[in-house]
């Protein structure tokens, strides 16, 4: 499923023409030289997403599904087109890919479509102790209002998922399963295969929250074996404000409508209404074309540098990246997992995760601080935050370089 990761990337790997294709990379910050370490939170744009929703907008703009003219048709076309590219990036049909605002949405569409209906007071989701608050807060949302309970497994000192007590917690009364794929606190690679193997011996249905591993991993859906996926465009190089759901065909065509509007319907009366197939069902109201077509170019510049080249480089760096960490004083990583992707979580003893974050910005370092969306995992690890240098493909040794030098200069300040 997932390509091994090689030490290095390929030969052909050319970082500086990557980078040259990001405009924002080269913008001035504080004045300086800007290391961007956020791509957890957000990546940055290639010239050919940023061109490719320009030319929608110039060129293509309409509404979708509803006219006969010639711009309805070419944003239709647009708009549907983006479709099977994604599905195609899955392996998958284009029925199974439901467009949404993003991963959070996709998981509140599946907690509040299909699990809501099924579940019974006593029965239990089972989530992973490192879980998004997006994959906590819509589970807890309908397991409140029938009577069932969260159950959350617990995750090792180095951040890995403690499989035999995610084991242990699988049983009768467990009706879902959702686990995210990568942690985007930790960077700690889940054991998505063998609990989904784990999962359908039981008949449970899992979903994978791929967030933060659509742009690292390779996904190919029906070989997964996963009954959901939800991802974001923006963490893949594409715009905010768009994402899906992957889902498998059986499902969405026996989950009921979420939200009304135009175009998830088949016909309407005040006295009833029926419904159109899915996905449609489930894309009420002008749906985000342009978002659409910003993902689906997203996905081609990935497929053009390629996910492996992508996933070694991204994994060079890492292991150079804690190097360079272990080497600053006081300084103690959070999620040392061995499966892990391109996040370098930490504490530091000079001060608080906020204040580090600030001095690093002064020298044009862009990390998040905070808790991430995961306050369940920092009372895990005792820690109300941390610092989180997250990685893309344009990163560079000068970048860890200089969040290496600014963190020394952190801790030199706040003493
Ligand atoms: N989920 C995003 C992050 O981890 C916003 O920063």
């Amino acid at each position: 499923m997932n390509a091994p990761l090689t030490e290095r990337p390929p030969s052909n790997f050319d970082l500086d023409r990557i980078r040259a294709q990001f405009p924002i990379l080269a913008e001035p910050v504080r004045g300086g030289r800007l290391a961007y370490l956020d791509n957890a939170a957000t990546t940055q744009k290639p010239d050919a997403v940023l061109a490719a929703i320009d030319h929608y907008y110039r060129h293509q703009n309409s509404n979708v599904h509803r006219a006969v003219h010639d711009l309805a048709e070419r944003a239709t076309t647009a708009y549907e087109g983006a479709r099977d590219r994604i599905a195609r990036w899955f392996n998958t049909q284009r029925e199974e890919i439901v467009f949404t605002r993003g991963t959070t949405e996709a998981i509140n569409l599946v907690a509040y479509s299909f699990l809501r209906p099924r579940l019974q007071p006593g029965d239990e989701v089972l989530l992973t102790g490192m879980e998004h608050h997006s994959n906590i807060v819509p589970w807890q949302l309908v397991a409140k209002e029938k009577g069932a309970k969260i159950v959350a497994a617990p995750v090792l000192d180095d951040g890995s998922l403690d499989f035999d007590g995610w084991l242990a917690r699988l049983n009768e009364r467990t009706k879902f399963i959702a686990v995210v794929h990568i942690s985007n606190s930790l960077g700690t690679v889940n054991p998505v295969e063998q609990m989904i193997a784990a999962a359908r011996a039981r008949g449970i249905p899992v979903l994978v929250d791929g967030a933060q591993s659509v742009a690292h991993l390779a996904v190919d859906f029906p070989a997964l074996g996963a009954d959901f996926f939800t991802c974001s465009a923006h963490k893949a190089y594409g715009p905010t404000g768009f994402g899906c759901l992957v889902a498998k065909r059986e499902h969405l065509d026996a989950m009921p409508p979420w939200h009304g509007g135009g175009d998830m319907i088949r016909t309407v009366s005040f006295e009833e209404s029926t419904w159109n197939e899915a996905p449609y069902r489930f894309e009420a109201g002008t749906p985000d074309m342009a978002g659409a077509v910003g993902f689906a170019a997203a996905l081609d510049w990935i497929e053009s540098v390629g996910l492996q080249a992508i996933a070694a480089h991204e994994h060079q760096l890492l292991v150079e990246g804690t190097a360079l960490l272990a080497e600053v004083p006081g300084l103690r990583m959070i999620g040392t997992a061995k499966n892990k992707g391109g996040v370098m979580s930490f504490v530091m003893t000079a001060g608080h995760a906020q204040d580090i974050g600030t001095i690093l910005d002064q020298y044009g370092v862009a990390v998040r601080t905070g808790h991430h969306c995961t306050m369940p995992l920092m009372t895990r690890f005792g820690v109300p935050a941390t610092v989180r240098a997250s990685l893309a493909v344009y990163n560079n040794r000068d970048d860890i370089e200089q969040l290496a030098m600014a963190l020394r200069k952190a801790s030199r300040l706040l003493a």
